[in-house]
């Protein structure tokens, strides 16, 4: 359905320091001292009542031209269309300002002064096979932070580059829970857990909206795998929704405030995401009070008047032969005739639309081309990526690296760069990126920042092809790194397995030197068959453009690391909640079907409750220092629960340190609840040797309570509930215990 084109990257060297010429026109600025028959551009008024203004002031076929979005193949691929579907003037507008090799674009108004809206991926970067842009770790990766200011500061960067680049939309804040472990775009969410994804891309959307650009989550809902993705039908009850992955969704909408939302290609409950009264109408515009637009994820709509009434205010991606024109105007004006879509509902589309505009500043501060800063935003990506490898295994304390006189480094094309996931994020980088096997590497090959952090090391690389060979070099060298590295992509599902020889060279590498650390470059968790021979290994995740200083940094302790694991790494297949995923290997758009009856309980929660032991746990993370949580006391006040707590340097260095608190019914099945616990809040510390902080935090009801359907409520069930301090799901804690009355309270936000 969508042909991804890896585009060249463009000279660097022209657009360091003045950005892109889109070809975007550049939108005419409102004036702030409106004119009395134009009040929608009147800045003083609410977005709503600008909204509403807007829309009376449009004809028909311009309301027509808000719902109907183009992919980047309108460019070359609309000519083909008939004209009776999308009109030559429409063609002509569309192609002459689409910012060409860009996702989408949506034709404005400019006789009302609504600009185009100009669509780009995504959530590590702009998106464009014409613009190199700078790329952040992927948000799997800044997830691991566990600091919100991380993804934060990311989302300004990358949002500034979609500003200055001409793109007022970004289509990013992927917040799918990595229910599924292979799950090839688990990299483009932020991990398993509701409130840590919901709070990490809640954030992002913030920073990527403080440029006064749209920002749009995706991809609504339960997308949990990428087999099959078009044509899998999920069945899941509401209840399990509510407490998981749509509370993912409501926590980082409350946070991010984004201005759209994306419907996903899957089924849910045997309705299309993008046609599902349930998702899009009661609980998202209903419950949560959404008041921006849904789009359909690119082509994922399947009718017109039934995707409307349902719900979808967007076709977005068009393009050209293959889609139904669902949306265009031929089929609107029949469903509209017919009465089988009323005015109102049209009037609502685009009121909401344009709604998202004025709210988000796309219409007061047009976009326009403008120098980047490229220095400055990677220095942004690698603060990210200091702030979120995770140090999994340390044994006795290999790392970080000192004195050593050789240094072996071997595999994962680390002299080339690091990997990057693949599909509709992944971005041309600024100084152009490797394609290796299909697999863009960024510009930040590891190998090179190894030397520049170890002038006086010897340090040699093998490729890794031939594993009697690598173990030789290790053999004859004081210590070795092996890089593996996982490809992991949009459109398909990965494996746990690492892919060719690798299991094989790190086991060989391992056997010839005691001291090898494994760097893992994966999109998701993997199997390590070889843990037990290898005393330190550091999950590096896709770490952006500046990864390769980033790990060379930690691994020779210039930063310490601070991130913890924002998924469970499964010791085995049988621990998986599935062990099958349905239409794997079968042609794509065959009927399948998944039932989530693991329900709520997707990661750690899943091996809480099934009391299976992971490989690594949910919130596992090493540090050079240690920590000492104390201090943990519980109260109430009014209705919130307030947890407090200190955190403590008790060792010699420098580092952050992230406190979890845990939360746990006395009898979790008597509380309804899927699994014996769940993160209910956290925190990172910056703490310099003996330094301590505390921290007074709120735990969301929503993470106390169930989610009953009959009635649309949540239900803190009354009795003993325990808070549980520690710096991973399976650590050791300390605990208190609170009593909590009865509490029921409506899951609309409105109350009604
Ligand atoms: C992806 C979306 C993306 C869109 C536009 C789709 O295939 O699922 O995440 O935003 O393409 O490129």
């Amino acid at each position: 359905m969508n042909k991804r084109v890896i585009g060249l990257a463009l000279s660097a060297a022209t657009l360091l320091c003045f950005g892109v010429q889109s070809q975007a026109q550049p939108q005419r600025a409102p004036q702030s001292a409106a004119l009395p028959d134009r009040p929608w551009l009147n800045r003083a008024l609410s977005p709503e009542a600008r909204a509403r203004a807007a829309v009376a002031a449009m004809t028909l076929d311009e309301k027509l031209r808000l719902v109907f979005g183009y992919s980047d193949q309108a460019y070359t691929d609309l000519a083909k269309v008939s004209d009776d579907i999308v009109s030559p003037e429409l063609k002509a507008y569309v192609v002459s300002h689409q910012v060409k090799g860009s996702a989408g674009f949506v034709p404005g108004i400019p006789r009302l002064g609504i600009p185009d809206q100009t669509q780009t991926d995504a959530s590590i970067g702009v998106r464009n096979s014409l613009i190199p842009s700078t790329a952040l770790p992927s948000s799997l990766a800044t997830a691991a932070s566990f600091d919100p200011e991380v993804p934060r500061a990311g989302g300004a960067m990358i949002g500034a580059e979609a500003r200055a680049t001409g793109h007022n939309t970004m289509l990013s804040g992927g917040v799918n829970l990595a229910r599924e472990p292979r799950n090839g775009r688990n990299f483009e969410y932020a991990g398993e857990d509701p409130l840590l994804a919901g709070t990490m891309v809640g954030a992002l959307i913030d920073g990527i909206q403080s440029n006064q650009i749209i920002s749009t989550i995706k991809h609504y809902a339960v997308n949990d795998q990428e087999s099959e993705r078009t044509s899998i039908d999920v069945t899941i009850s509401a209840e399990a929704m509510r407490e998981s992955d749509l509370l993912a969704f409501e926590l980082a909408m409350e946070r991010g405030k984004p201005g759209s939302v994306m419907c996903s290609y899957n089924l849910v409950n045997g309705r299309w995401a993008c046609e599902n009264d349930y998702l899009l109408n009661k609980v998202l515009k209903h419950d949560w009070g959404f008041k921006g637009f849904v789009m359909s994820d690119w082509g994922a709509v399947h009718s017109t008047a039934d995707a409307a009434n349902d719900g979808l205010d967007q076709f977005t991606g068009f393009c050209c032969t293959t889609d139904t024109p669902w949306f265009g105007p031929p089929a609107m004006k029949a469903a509209l005739t017919a009465g089988e879509i009323p005015e109102s509902r049209l009037d609502d589309m685009a009121e909401r639309i344009v709604w998202a505009m004025f709210a988000k500043g796309a219409v007061d501060d047009p976009v326009k081309p403008a120098p980047i800063d490229y220095a400055a935003h990677a220095a942004v990506s690698q603060q990210a990526a200091e702030d979120s490898l995770v140090l999994l295994k340390n044994d006795g304390a290999l790392l970080p690296l000192h004195a050593v006189k050789s240094l072996a480094v071997i595999g994962g094309n680390a002299d080339k760069g690091v990997l990057a996931g693949g599909g509709s994020s992944d971005v041309t980088p600024v100084g152009g990126g490797t394609t290796i096997d299909g697999h863009t590497y960024l510009p930040s090959p590891p190998l090179d920042a190894l030397k520049r952090e170890l002038p006086r090391a010897r340090i040699a690389f093998d490729a890794g092809t031939d594993p009697a060979a690598a173990a030789a070099l290790a053999s004859r060298s004081d210590a070795a790194i092996v890089f593996v590295t996982q490809p992991d992509s949009e459109g398909y599902d990965g494996s746990l397995e690492l892919e060719g020889n690798q299991d094989a060279l790190v086991a060989a590498v391992a056997k010839a030197n005691p001291r090898t650390i494994v760097v893992v470059e994966s999109g998701g968790a993997i199997f390590m068959p070889w843990l037990p021979q290898v005393p330190a290994v550091l999950e590096a995740f896709y770490p952006g453009i500046r990864g390769g200083p980033a790990i060379a940094r930690i691994l020779t302790g210039k930063v310490n690391p601070s991130g913890h694991l924002p998924i469970t790494f499964p010791a085995s297949r049988d621990q998986l909640a599935h062990r099958e995923l349905p239409g794997i290997g079968l042609p794509n758009e065959t009927p399948v079907h998944i039932t989530y009856d693991e329900g709520a309980a997707v990661g750690y929660k899943w091996y809480d409750a099934k009391g299976f032991t992971p490989l690594f746990a949910f919130g596992h993370g090493l540090s050079y220092t240690r920590f000492d949580m104390s201090r943990l006391a519980a109260r109430t006040d009014g209705d919130a629960l307030h947890v407090s707590f200190a955190i403590r340097n008790a060792g010699k260095r420098e580092g952050k340190g992230v406190a979890q608190i845990y939360v746990a019914p006395a009898d979790w099945k008597k509380a309804g609840w899927d699994a014996p616990k769940r993160l209910g809040a956290f925190a990172k510390a910056k703490l310099k040797p003996g330094q301590a902080r505390t921290f007074d935090l709120i735990v969301d009801p929503r993470l106390l309570a169930t989610y009953e359907a009959a009635g649309d409520k949540w239900h803190i069930h009354a009795g003993d509930y325990r808070l549980m301090l520690g710096d991973a799901s399976d650590a050791p804690m300390q605990t208190v215990d609170v009593s909590l009355p009865e509490k029921v309270w409506s899951a609309s936000h409105t109350g009604d």
